[in-house]
């Protein structure tokens, strides 16, 4: 029985979390995120205090997790049994999580654990390379972007809201640190896949993005 597959790229801040979350929701699928698979990596490497240069060890770690998803109106999520849903959105953790994506062997361990997701009535998978090489054969992809200060914007808000004290300029230098790793890198960088359609939120509501994506999906596929 045919799956359907809906992917949603681009890079952090664009807003691909909530409209994700918010379009697997109506539409009644599952939701993959894609990128807390890597920020679970990142913190389980942060607890064992590995060294980022250890490949080695890092590949270890990943294939060693045991990771359980559960997702209501928030996504929980717990590494070996604890849960480390707090830890999750971290800038730490983030850029953790950007740096050891870039090493080719633990996006191929993380590979069949994203695959996993797949499943009925269909899926709704956030990330960087959804579209392109997780599933290549998606039925619906959206590539979602937004200016660096734009996303930089929000980040700030969104920290400043959970009582956490940043600089707008750190974030935005982090923002565009981050993208320029993402994009660079030799395996499965950020692009768009070239069926994708293209959004640019920068001046568009989060109702006005869920409409755009949603008006991809055939009614009758939604549950
Ligand atoms: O999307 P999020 O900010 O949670 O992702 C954290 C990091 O994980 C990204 O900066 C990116 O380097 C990496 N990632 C990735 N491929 C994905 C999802 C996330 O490389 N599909």
């Amino acid at each position: 029985m045919h799956i359907p597959v809906l992917t949603i790229d681009g890079p952090s801040g664009a807003g691909k979390g909530t409209v994700s979350r918010i379009v697997a929701k109506k539409l009644g699928w599952n939701y993959l995120d894609s990128g807390s698979i890597y920020r679970s990596l990142a913190i389980a490497l942060l607890q064992k205090d590995i060294d980022l240069a250890n490949v080695k060890e890092i590949v270890a770690t990943a294939q060693a997790m045991d990771l359980a998803f559960q997702c209501d109106d928030e996504l929980i999520v717990k590494l070996n049994g604890v849960d480390i849903t707090a830890q999750l959105g971290t800038e730490a953790t983030g850029n953790v999580a950007s740096i050891v994506a870039a090493i080719p062997e633990v996006r191929q361990v993380l590979l069949q654990k994203q695959k996993d997701f797949k499943a009925l009535p269909g899926l709704v998978a956030d990330g960087r390379d959804m579209g392109t090489v997780v599933f290549p054969d998606a039925d619906f992809k959206v590539y979602l972007t937004a200016s660096a200060a734009k996303r930089a914007e929000r980040r700030y808000k969104q920290l400043m809201e959970k009582g956490i004290d940043v600089n707008i300029r750190q974030i935005t230098r982090e923002i565009e640190e981050r993208d320029c790793r993402d994009k660079g890198r030799l395996t499965a960088p950020l692009a768009q896949a070239d069926d994708a359609l293209f959004i640019d939120s920068s001046a568009l509501t989060i109702e006005a993005v869920i409409v755009q994506v949603l008006s991809l999906v055939p009614q009758h596929l939604a549950m």
